[in-house]
C-alpha cells in the first residue's frame, strides 16, 4: 500500500513485563497509559502483559489502578475495558537509589510473567527524572533483573546535557544494555508526518529527484510552541531550546528530509544514511555561530498578561536561558551543497505549529514542477494529515509531483506518537529510535553553540510572548535573500 506505515505486526498480540520506573507521575500517566490502552483496544496488548509502576511513594495496587483509569478519561468511555486494562497494572513501591528496592522488583516481575505468561521479555522504561538513568540501568545489571527472555531500555529525553555527558551516561548503560537493546525516544520520530516522509520521498519520484541542491532553495524547519513553559521551569534552566528541541527533534527531522534514498525501508538501510547527514553537518566556527544563529527569551505579552519567561516559577531572575533559537544549518556532502536548512523553534510563539518547509528554485521547472514550489509538510497540530503545495491542499494544487493514488485513505488510521514507538518497542524495531552514533554527531555540532553563547551576555527579553520570535531571526534569512515561509 502507497506510503502506508507498514502494518507490520499492528494487531499481533505481544508478550511482556513492562517495568515503569516514575510510574506515578507526568509522563506515565498524560503519555504511557493512554498509549498502552489504545493497544489494549486495537489487541496488541491483550492477555499477556503486566505493567509494575515503581516510584518512591507508598500506594497500593489498587490506588494506582485507579490513577491509571483516571488518566484514560480523555481516551475512552468503555468502563469495563479500562477496568480490566487496569487489572495488567502493579505497584511496587521503589526507590531507585535502593538496592534492595530492586530485588523486590525482580521477585515480583517474575511472579508476574509467570502469572501472565510474557516469555519473560521485559522492557525497562525511564520515566524518571534523567539523573537516574545510570542508577537504574546499573541496578538492573547488579541485581540480576534481566532474563533470557528480550530486555529493553526505554530512554526519554534528554540524554546528557553536552557531548562529554552523553558519553558518560551512554558508558552507564551499555554495561547493561547492548545499543540493540536501548530504545531513545524521541517522539518526533513517532509523528506521523515524520514517518511517511521516507515512504513518501520513495514513492513519489520526482519530488526525490528534486531534493537536491540543484532544486532546493532552502529548507525551513519549524517547531513552534504557544505555550510559555508553564510549571517546568525548573527544567528549563538547565536546558533552554538548543538542548531541547535543536538537539534532538530537529536534528532528527533534518535527517528524514535530507537522507538519501535507503536500501531498503528498513531500520539498519535507513539509519545508514540518516548517519551519513549527521557526519556531513557543516562544523561550525565560532565566528560563524555568530552569524548564523539567533537566540531570544521571551517578555511579557503586549497585555502585560503573560509573565516573561525571567519572572516564571523556579527561573532566575536573570536567567540568560534561550526560549526561542533560530539558526542556519549547512551540510558538506554533495546533494546538499550550498543549501541552507533554516531550523527555528520557541516557546511562546504565537501558535503551535510543526512543519517542514521545502522551497524549490525555479530551475525546478526542469522537472516538472512549477518554479518556485514551495512544499509544506504540516507535522503538528493536524497530527499529520496535510501536505500543502504553495499553501493549498496537495490534491487541489494541481501539481502532481505528490500523489497518492493508491489509497485515498492514506490518512486515515494514524497512531498517536507513543503508541506507535510503543509497536516498535515490542516489535524490537529501532526504526524510529535515535542510535548513539547520530547522537554523538549532534551533540557535537550543538556543543559549539552551546560553548560560544555561554562566553557572551544576551540582550534578553528580546521578543515579547505571542510574537515570531526576534527579528534576528528575519534579518537571518533577508541576508541570503529568502523569507520565513511560515509567519504565524
Ligand atoms: N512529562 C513530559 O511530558 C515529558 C516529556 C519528555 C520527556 N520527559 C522525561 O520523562 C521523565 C519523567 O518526566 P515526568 O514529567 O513524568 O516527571 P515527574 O512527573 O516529576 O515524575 C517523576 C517520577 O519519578 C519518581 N521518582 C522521583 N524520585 C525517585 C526516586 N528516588 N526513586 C524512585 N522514583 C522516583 C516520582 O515519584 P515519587 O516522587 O513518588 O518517587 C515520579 O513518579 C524525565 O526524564 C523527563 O525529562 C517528560
Amino acid at each position: 500500500m502507497l506510503g502506508k506505515r507498514s502494518n507490520k505486526n499492528m494487531t499481533t498480540e505481544k508478550s511482556a513485563v513492562f517495568i515503569i520506573f516514575g510510574g506515578s507521575g507526568d509522563l506515565a500517566h498524560r503519555k504511557l497509559y493512554p498509549a498502552m490502552y489504545n493497544l489494549y483496544k486495537s489487541g496488541v496488548l491483550k492477555d499477556h502483559f503486566a505493567v509494575i509502576g515503581t516510584a518512591r511513594r507508598p500506594w497500593s495496587d489498587d490506588y494506582y489502578r485507579s490513577t491509571v483509569v483516571d488518566s484514560l478519561e480523555d481516551v475512552d468511555d468503555d468502563e469495563k475495558a479500562m477496568t480490566e486494562f487496569s487489572k495488567h497494572f502493579f505497584y511496587q513501591s521503589h526507590d531507585v537509589t535502593d538496592s534492595d528496592h530492586y530485588i523486590a522488583l525482580k521477585n515480583l516481575a517474575a511472579k508476574l510473567d509467570d502469572q501472565f505468561d510474557t516469555g519473560h521479555n521485559r522492557i525497562y522504561y525511564m520515566a524518571i527524572a534523567p539523573r537516574f538513568f545510570g542508577t537504574v540501568a546499573e541496578h538492573i545489571n547488579s541485581e540480576g533483573l534481566k532474563t533470557d527472555g528480550y530486555n529493553r531500555l526505554v530512554i526519554e529525553k534528554p540524554f546528557g546535557r553536552s557531548f562529554d555527558s552523553a558519553c558518560d551516561l551512554n558508558s552507564s548503560l551499555t554495561k547493561t544494555f547492548s545499543e540493540s537493546e536501548i530504545y531513545r525516544m524521541d517522539h518526533y520520530l513517532g509523528k506521523f508526518m515524520v514517518q511517511q516522509l521516507t515512504d513518501i520521498r520513495m514513492k513519489n519520484k520526482t519530488f526525490e529527484k528534486a531534493l537536491d541542491h540543484k532544486y532546493v532553495s532552502n529548507m525551513q524547519i519549524t517547531l513552534s510552541e504557544s505555550l510559555g513553559v508553564e510549571d517546568r521551569g525548573g527544567y528549563y534552566e538547565t536546558a533552554g531550546v538548543l538542548r531541547d528541541m535543536i538537539q534532538n527533534h530537529i536534528m532528527q527531522i533534518i535527517g528524514a528530509v535530507a537522507m538519501d534514498e535507503p536500501a531498503k525501508l528498513d531500520s539498519d538501510s535507513i539509519h545508514e544514511v540518516k548517519r551519513a547527514v549527521f557526519a556531513n553537518l557543516k562544523d561550525l566556527t565560532p565566528e560563524e555561530v555568530d552569524q548564523n544563529f539567533v537566540r531570544g527569551q521571551y517578555g511579557e505579552d503586549a497585555t502585560g498578561k503573560l509573565k516573561a519567561y525571567r519572572e516564571e516559577d523556579n527561573v532566575d531572575a536573570n536567567s540568560n536561558i534561550e526560549t526561542f533559537v533560530a539558526g542556519k544549518v549547512t551540510m558538506s556532502n554533495e546533494r546538499w551543497d550550498g543549501v541552507p536548512f533554516y531550523v527555528r523553534s520557541g516557546k511562546r510563539m504565537p501558535a503551535k505549529s510543526s512543519r517542514i518547509d521545502v522551497v524549490f528554485n525555479d530551475k525546478v521547472e526542469e522537472l516538472g514542477i512549477k518554479p518556485n514550489t514551495t512544499v509544506t509538510f504540516l507535522i503538528e497540530p493536524e497530527n499529520g494529515s496535510s501536505i500543502l503545495v504553495n499553501g493549498i491542499d496537495y490534491q487541489s494544487a494541481n501539481q502532481d509531483f505528490i500523489k497518492f493514488p493508491e489509497d485515498s485513505h492514506y490518512f486515515d488510521n494514524e497512531r498517536e506518537a507513543y503508541e506507535s514507538l510503543m509497536i516498535d518497542i515490542l516489535d524490537g524495531d529501532q526504526i524510529h529510535f535515535t542510535l548513539w552514533d547520530e547522537l554523538q554527531n549532534t551533540w557535537k555540532y550543538v556543543d559549539v553553540i552551546r560553548q560560544q553563547w555561554d562566553n557572551e551576555t544576551p540582550d534578553f527579553p528580546n521578543y515579547m510572548s505571542k510574537t515570531i520570535g526576534p527579528d534576528a531571526a528575519s534579518e537571518l534569512l533577508e541576508k541570503d535573500g529568502n523569507t520565513w515561509v511560515w509567519d504565524a
